[in-house]
């Protein structure tokens, strides 16, 4: 059965994946998306450098194609994602004034969440705002406005389009360490401020092996009150890939899957690819493998047993 149609039997929200122009026509990735998943993140098209690559130069097309996809088939979308300093234009990283800078922001968030208010399900507005280390991340966001850009980014994404659920998301908040003490402290300055924000997203890049700690962190996330949600999940193999390694591969998805279903704020799972064919893991992560619940050739592994078995 539809690993969507069990999580939603557990009182969850949804079980996701994501799609792009890589994957949109590529028919057994999409027959696998129709019957299996029921939300929706857009892999790259939805970033600042695809839809402004220049000041004021707003290119929704294969963004629309994404959302019209999920639409037409009735999947949840997330919003992937506002605010991020990554595959961010260069004319953005080269604004040095506040009032410029807020500007910019505003009206990036103004026209793309505007765009497809009342269809996402929720927001990442604002990604991988901390170190490793829990200090700021350099980038040209804290650099100019400090703090105060996600407190911009949360209230301008709450006016744009107020029904959808506006998340913190960032990676590495697996393990015990200052980049979740930190997350977790900017949560609450970000509530006590009365900025709106509704969940935080772990994106969970994992490792097959090294996920002893992503549950009680997890419950740390979920202890804070706001919905907690896994967006990106996959658990990548050193190589080389053996059996005992795919095993090893089975029990981690079956663990994080279960740690979201066990979790009241756990609204669902976000897994980052459908097959290995198609995973980001090959060419960022070339030492690690096979992080997906399908193959290379788009068969079925034993991981998603893993999933079926926790659901
Ligand atoms: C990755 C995509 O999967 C790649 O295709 C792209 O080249 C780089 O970005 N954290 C995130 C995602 O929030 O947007 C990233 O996606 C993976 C890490």
């Amino acid at each position: 059965a539809a690993l969507d149609a069990k999580i939603k039997a557990k009182g969850k929200v949804y079980y996701g994946n994501i799609i792009d122009r890589n994957t949109i026509n590529d028919g057994t990735i999409q027959n696998i998306l129709n019957t299996e998943f029921g939300a929706i993140t857009a892999e790259n098209s939805w970033k600042w450098d695809s839809i402004e690559p220049s000041r004021g130069n707003f290119q929704f097309g294969n963004a629309d194609s994404i959302a019209n996809w999920a639409t037409s088939r009735g999947k949840l979308i997330r919003g992937h994602t506002l605010v991020w300093h990554s595959q961010l234009p260069g004319w953005v990283n080269s604004v040095n004034d506040r009032n410029t800078l807020t500007q910019v922001i505003t009206n990036h968030i103004n026209q793309v969440a505007g765009r497809y208010r009342g269809r996402v399900y929720a927001w990442d507005v604002v990604n991988e705002v901390l170190e490793d280390n829990g200090n700021w991340r350099n980038s040209v966001f804290y650099r100019v406005l400090g703090e105060e850009f996600v407190h911009l980014a949360f209230r301008t994404a709450r006016t744009a389009d107020p029904d959808a659920k506006l998340y913190i998301n960032d990676y590495n908040l697996d393990y015990a360490g200052p980049k979740i003490d930190n997350t977790l402290a900017l949560v609450q300055r970000l509530r006590t401020a009365g900025t709106p924000i509704d969940g935080i997203g772990t994106q969970a890049h994992l490792v097959v092996g090294r996920i002893a700690a992503f549950d009680s962190q997890l419950q740390r996330l979920g202890a804070t009150g706001l919905d907690v949600a896994i967006t990106e999940l996959d658990i990548r193999i050193p190589k080389p890939v053996d059996q005992a390694k795919l095993q090893q591969q089975q029990r981690d998805y079956n663990t994080v899957t279960a740690s979201c279903v066990n979790l009241p704020q756990c609204v669902g799972i976000t897994i980052w690819g459908v097959s290995d064919r198609y995973s980001w893991v090959d060419s960022t992560f070339p030492s690690d493998d096979a992080p997906l619940l399908w193959d290379d050739s788009n068969r079925r592994k034993i991981a998603y047993d893993g999933v079926d078995q926790a659901l």
